[in-house]
């Protein structure tokens, strides 16, 4: 598959099991959901895909090629970005910074303006507060400064961990729709999330991840209608 292709990972903290014989795949263009609860794996199953962790089994493949033991530098030269849990932006540094930051490979210097103006248009509110610095912004504002980076480096997979993660409604909806868009222009999408209603809204098709095991895969819609779905991650407060 042309896509990418994880396959049987597992990984261990220590003597500590995370994951135990994860396999799933993303098509090109496709955006896939990985759902589960608190310390299921999802964060590891991301960091293990981006490069960040070596599986002790298994492989990751990206593109037909191997990436599983490449150093997270080189994973990132493949095209995989992760935009990281907790956003992780340069704090001291300024917006537009930071976002040149996620074009550090590109040597062209017309391409990375017209990729900080793709930016800009997309989150115009980037651009109002470029000279600011980043630890100043909200915290919806640096979910939106970390995914606007992670798209500075024009990624072939985009990793999210819980992008929704502390947003308001209403800028969940905007980054949802924009996941959409991304993967419209042929980007592979993994979704990670604990807002199972609206990433399975997006996603053509969904993994759920428990205890570092896949329990359940299907099509989004169908999950959003699976009864065990909707008792473990459809509750009320979703
Ligand atoms: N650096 C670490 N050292 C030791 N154990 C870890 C480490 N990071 C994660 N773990 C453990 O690995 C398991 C999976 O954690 P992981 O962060 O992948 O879960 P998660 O699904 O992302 O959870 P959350 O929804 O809370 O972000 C958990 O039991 C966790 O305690
Ligand atoms: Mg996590």
């Amino acid at each position: 598959m042309n896509g990418l292709v994880v396959d049987s990972v597992h990984f261990a903290y220590g003597g500590a099991r995370a994951l135990e014989g994860v396999s799933f795949q993303v098509a090109p263009g496709e955006v896939v959901a990985l759902l589960g609860s608190n310390g299921a794996g999802k964060t590891t199953t991301a960091k293990v895909t981006a490069g960040a962790l070596a599986p002790a089994v298994g492989s990751v493949t990206f593109e037909g090629q191997a990436v599983s033991g490449l150093p997270a530098h080189r994973v990132m030269r493949r095209g995989i970005v992760l935009v990281p849990e907790g956003r992780q932006v340069f704090a001291q540094m300024t917006i537009q910074e930071n976002l040149l930051m996620g074009a550090y490979k590109e040597r062209r210097r017309a391409r990375v303006k017209e990729l900080l103006e793709r930016s800009y248009e997309t989150f115009p509110r980037l651009r109002e507060r470029r000279s600011q610095i980043a630890g100043s912004l909200s915290g919806g504002e640096q979910q939106m400064l970390a995914i606007a980076r992670g798209l500075m480096s024009e990624p072939r997979l985009l990793i999210m961990d819980e992008p929704s993660l502390g947003i308001m409604p209403k800028l969940v909806q905007e980054i949802f729709g924009l996941i959409r868009r991304i993967a419209g222009t042929g980007v592979s999408v993994l979704l990670i999330e604990q807002n199972a209603r609206a990433s399975l809204e997006v996603a053509s098709r969904a993994y759920v991840l428990e205890k570092g095991r896949i329990i359940l895969e299907g099509e989004g819609r169908a999950l959003l209608e699976d009864e065990f779905v909707q008792n473990a991650y459809l509750g009320a407060e979703n």
